[in-house]
């Protein structure tokens, strides 16, 4: 019999994992065990299990992640790529970078056509829009923090690729709405496409990714980025206007760097640094909202919104001129977050009215467009404490699956500024900081964070969305923080995002009402949106006691040693 129970009750203990009956759970409160919080159910115990056979959180956080790849297709990944944010018990903290690169060929003006119009369609999908993929190298360069051996922590996610698994109601449908424009850039046959349309409980099996995941078992780091797999990747490219070469493949690295470190309010939070925007906004917005003592206003008040949309609107802008991968560019960085620099920025800020985002930021401007990313959460019974943010971009990125090979690829060139001024498919915009160069990495909004209280871990956070990634996790810690709401109500409660461009503030549709007309009254436009954000966070209190929460948005779910 399959089922699929959707839980919202609190569980304390561990859930069975069998690929066909599937258990959501969205909170958990636990002591002196490991916790995995993921997109997907089966992959959280995937992650447990680990931890259970002695693995520490960096090898349930691989193990995570491969199996993510399997039954998450539209965002967990082989072919993208993403961040850890790592504190170990011993307080040392790092960060490791697995971002997509460009390929070699790739050039500035790539995506410009001959009249000086940027298509968008070319960087959004197929296999112009591909990025190196960096996972599989960022879970190598994991491994110097783990314990068990890669052999370990890949099984689950071969198991899961071999048997199938039950997919659910969110799944099937977003395979049936996507079956077109898998077949459209696919001409053979893939796992994710039937005659039939899918349905809730139905078995995803993914023979052709259960044999890379072997191969990658067998041959390593090289049994991705050389020899067949490679190949495979190289010749999927070659079928229309690819350009990621076997050379691209071999010479990708993952980098490892410091973590971006700033205190606030006595809590000391641990996020990425460039090339992901993530940690920089994150420190830019709460000091600028602090200058205005947020504490003292209610949650969700015009007050309270008006000071964080400010905040958000000043620090966006200066995303757009100054940030992009750190190996091509002056890293302002110090700058960007010191008080001096935000405390004269912050100058312009008034409570009588909205700032028009033309004095805080120069626009160059162009219309915008029209989303996958997923966040994992990982404490373990050491006190180690792991953040992962991975992405293809898109849902299911650019669409291609690698024919043989059965994975789909990124596409994260979008994350490029193509042209000064036009937006992507988060409507971000920049210049030449994040233009499109040979080998650079593009600029990320992903910021796996983790919060420190006298040195110990206190939270863990994250989340898919695009843009309205560090808006989301800037809200999940000042609630928390700020407004001293729990793990459960920090997470789902209602949330809005602002980036500078476009000038609108976006609400979600249960936002309170009376918020949004107090904004409109003071001249912000706002807009209304489905849903902003799907949070993983962990909060452990001084007592150690652990309170982890799934995002109500989704399929995420708890799961414990
Ligand atoms: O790196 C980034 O910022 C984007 N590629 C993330 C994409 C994303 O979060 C889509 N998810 N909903």
């Amino acid at each position: 019999m399959k089922k699929i129970i959707i839980s919202l009750i609190l569980f304390t203990s561990t859930i069975s994992a069998q690929y066909t009956d599937i258990t959501i759970v969205k909170e958990v409160k636990v002591k002196n065990k490991g916790v995995v919080i993921s997109a997907h159910p089966l992959a959280s115990e995937a992650g447990a299990r680990i931890l259970k056979m002695g693995g520490n959180a960096y090898d349930a956080i691989v193990a995570t992640q491969y199996a993510l790849a399997v039954v998450y297709p539209q965002a967990g990944n082989i072919g993208g790529g993403g961040f850890l944010v790592g504190v170990k018990n011993s307080g040392e903290k790092f960060s490791l970078d697995y971002r997509e690169t460009a390929p070699s060929r790739a050039s500035h003006d790539m995506y410009i056509d001959k009249s000086g119009k940027a298509n968008t369609d070319l960087s959004q999908n197929g296999r112009l829009a591909v990025g190196v993929p960096g996972s599989v190298a960022g879970f190598f360069a994991t491994l110097k923090y783990c314990k068990l051996p890669m052999e370990q922590l890949i099984q689950p996610a071969i198991d899961l690729a071999e048997k199938g698994f039950a997919i659910t109601l969110q799944e099937a449908d977003l395979l049936n709405s996507n079956k077109e424009i898998f077949e459209r850039y696919n001409k053979t046959g893939i796992a994710f496409v039937k005659n039939v349309p899918w349905k809730t409980g139905d078995l995803l099996i993914q023979k052709e990714l259960a044999e890379t995941l072997k191969h990658i078992q067998k041959f390593g780091q090289k049994g991705f980025y050389e020899g067949k797999t490679a190949e495979l990747i190289v010749a999927e490219m070659k079928k229309e206007n690819g350009i990621i070469s076997s050379e691209d493949l071999r010479n990708y690295k993952a980098v490892e760097r410091k973590a971006l470190e700033f205190d606030y309010k006595g809590n000391q939070i641990v996020s990425m640094p460039l090339p992901s925007s993530g940690g920089i906004l994150l420190a830019q917005m709460l000091k600028m909202a602090s200058y205005e003592n947020l504490e003292k206003y209610q949650q969700n008040s015009a007050r309270a919104v008006q000071i964080m949309v400010e905040a958000e609107r000043r620090a966006y802008a200066d995303r757009a001129e100054y940030m992009g991968d750190p190996d091509f560019i002056r890293d302002k960085t110090t700058y960007l977050i010191s008080d001096e620099y935000l405390k004269n920025r912050w100058k312009s800020f008034s409570f009588t009215t909205a700032t028009p985002s033309s004095a805080v930021g120069k626009i160059i401007t162009q219309p915008k467009e029209s989303t996958e990313t997923t966040h994992i959460s990982v404490i373990d019974k050491y006190g180690n404490a792991a953040a992962v943010t991975t992405t293809l971009n898109g849902l299911y990125g650019s669409k291609v699956v690698v024919s043989g090979a059965g994975f789909f690829l990124n596409n994260e060139m979008d994350d490029f500024s193509i042209k000064p001024g036009v937006p992507n498919m988060f409507g971000a915009v920049g210049g030449e900081a994040n233009s499109v160069q040979p080998n650079k990495r593009m600029l990320s909004s992903m910021t796996p964070t983790i919060i420190l209280k006298t040195g110990k871990p206190y939270m863990i956070v994250g989340t898919p969305g695009g843009t309205t990634i560090p808006t989301s996790v800037y809200q999940s810690i000042v609630n928390v923080i700020d407004f001293k709401l729990n793990a459960n109500l920090s997470v789902n409660a209602p949330k809005f995002h602002h980036q500078w461009l476009p000038e609108t503030v976006a609400f979600e549709k249960n936002f309170p009402e009376t918020t949004i007309k107090d904004m409109e009254k003071l001249g912000y436009k706002a807009e209304q949106w489905g849903q902003i954000g799907r949070t993983e966070m962990i909060l452990i209190d001084d007592e150690g006691n652990i309170h982890a929460v799934a995002d109500g948005r989704g399929d995420d779910s708890v799961a414990v040693e």
